[in-house]
């Protein structure tokens, strides 16, 4: 349940994460809801990991950004050393996007492994959000509930 202590990032590193979410936006396959989105998942080894949103003319097969970026995460290797994790939507220009359910359970599943409690910035055009994610996904179900 959300181990890890709280993650505190200086300016320079969350500008560093903020603009790699952008930049993965930027490569986002959205012609269905014309909603590109970026993540960008650091390690704490100092690697970041990117995913854009990739949609299928099958609307529900439609992938978010955070759990392309996971999935590539996990595939390179890493189980585990989730610092944190930029959201961008291009397309929020009010509302801060924020992680969907099936994400925050998705990011959880890194996060687990080693027990870190990722701070998550949740980002629009002028504003950046700044949460944890046992906050987003409090009492989450996790690899430690199956023995
Ligand atoms: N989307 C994400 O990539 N991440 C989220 O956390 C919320 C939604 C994508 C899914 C879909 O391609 C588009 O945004 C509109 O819902």
């Amino acid at each position: 349940m959300g181990g890890g202590a709280e993650v505190s990032l200086s300016q320079d590193e969350e500008q560093t994460l903020i603009d790699a979410a952008f930049a993965a936006a930027r490569g986002a396959y959205a012609p269905y809801s014309d909603y590109p989105v970026g993540a960008a998942l650091l390690f704490d080894d100092g690697a970041v990991i990117t995913g854009c949103n990739v949609e299928n003319a099958s609307y529900g097969l439609s992938l978010c950004a955070e759990t392309v970026a996971v999935a590539k995460a996990l595939g390179e290797g890493r189980r585990g050393g989730l610092t944190a994790v930029a959201v961008v939507g291009l397309k929020a220009d009010r509302e801060p996007i924020t992680p969907c359910g099936r994400c925050r359970q998705v990011l959880n599943e890194v996060a687990a492994l080693g027990s870190t409690n990722p701070l998550v910035l949740c980002v629009s055009k002028d504003d950046v959000r700044r949460v944890s994610l046992s906050a987003l996904l409090p009492h989450a179900f996790g690899p430690g509930h199956l023995g």
